[in-house]
């Protein structure tokens, strides 16, 4: 894949943030979902590669764009593969919280994991834990193994968790060793890079989430030298299905790096719809202009670029949205 991909990628990326963005705190989450995606499936047109959507919005006869399956771009580049999530957070754009992006990785043709929508345990780790933890291990173990190798006492340790029902026991076992649990209440493809950023006061991300997150979020941990492991969770026999049909034989064995994001390049994009742990969300400045942040990353390279864009917004095709009609004008 050619480097200046990147910059193509995120131009995708920083419009489905924009779109989306006129939708924060006006409590409909579809809505805020539908903008991001209909922007960036327009905006993947003049893109240069051709390119099948292996993670999107659902299946063809669930989603109307993005589905799985569906090719985009303009067919004058690269074979690859497409992970997109248009609105990664979308009851955090409809409540106004934290941590929502615009989010796409590609990677070389057959290389990404047809993860099935269903949940999928994650421990996710920097480059100098990579290679080196074990998601089958109990999560005293990793912790304890952590710590010897980072040299940090487990006082000095922050896992990040999503704040959910389901994880009461990893926190309380967490908080019972006397490490720091930092929670989350959306967002885990931003929690699990928060582990692996040079600069991150995260050590690990640990508990269960949506496993489509967990192939983009593996697809960032991958430029960043960090690594990923996950294990679907099927819950009963329809989504045991699912997961024959989408190729995995053996759904509950532990995921490498390698079987979800394979062996060659990948480039990652996201921008910040609302602020969370490593970029801003968009800031409307008057009427006409609006300010984004964004990384992309490149396997390769392991370059991580953040780009702060100032973008002219008349002729760019963003809903103006107001409280009685949502969907009227164009800016
Ligand atoms: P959506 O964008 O689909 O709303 O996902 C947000 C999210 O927080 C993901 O980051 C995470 O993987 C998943 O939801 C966790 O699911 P749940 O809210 O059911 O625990």
């Amino acid at each position: 894949m050619e480097r200046e991909l990147a910059l193509e990628i995120v131009r995708v990326t920083e419009l489905g943030a924009l779109s989306s963005a006129r939708w924060i705190g006006r409590g409909d989450k579809n809505a805020a979902d539908d903008a991001a995606t209909t922007a960036i499936r327009s905006m993947f047109d003049s893109v240069s590669i051709d390119g099948t959507v292996v993670i999107g919005e659902g299946e063809m006869d669930e989603a109307p764009m993005l589905y799985i399956g569906e090719q985009v771009g303009n067919r004058n580049g690269p074979s690859v593969d497409v992970a997109v999530d248009p609105l990664e957070g979308t009851e955090v754009v409809a409540c106004g919280l934290h941590n929502a992006q615009s989010v796409i990785a590609i990677a070389d043709r057959g290389s990404l994991l047809h993860a099935p929508d269903i949940y999928m345990e994650k421990l996710a780790c920097g480059p100098e834990l990579a290679g080196r933890l074990s998601l089958e291990d109990p999560a005293e173990v990793t912790l304890r193994k952590a710590s010897l190798i980072t040299g940090k006492a487990l006082s000095e340790l922050t896992v990040m968790v999503l704040d959910r029902k389901r994880h009461e026991q990893l926190i309380a076992t967490l908080r019972g060793l006397g490490v720091r649990v930092k929670l989350i209440g959306h967002g885990d493809v931003a929690g699990a890079i928060a582990a692996a950023l040079p600069d991150s006061d995260v050590d690990l991300y640990m508990g269960s989430g949506g496993a489509p997150e967990g192939v983009l979020a593996a697809a960032a941990l991958k430029c960043l030298g960090g690594e990923l492991q996950g294990k679907l969770l099927p819950e009963g026999p329809f989504e045991l299905q699912r997961c024959l049909l989408m190729g995995i034989e053996n759904p509950t064995r532990v995921l490498s790096m390698e079987d979800m994001v394979g062996t060659g390049d990948v480039i990652f994009a996201a921008t910040g719809v609302t602020s969370g742990e490593f970029l801003s969300g968009v800031r409307f400045i008057g009427k006409e202009r609006a300010e984004t942040h964004s990384v992309i990353m490149r396997a390769q390279s392991r370059t991580i670029r953040y780009i702060r864009s100032i973008h002219f917004l008349p002729g760019k095709e963003i809903p103006q949205v107001t409280a009685s009609r949502p969907d009227a004008a164009f800016i």
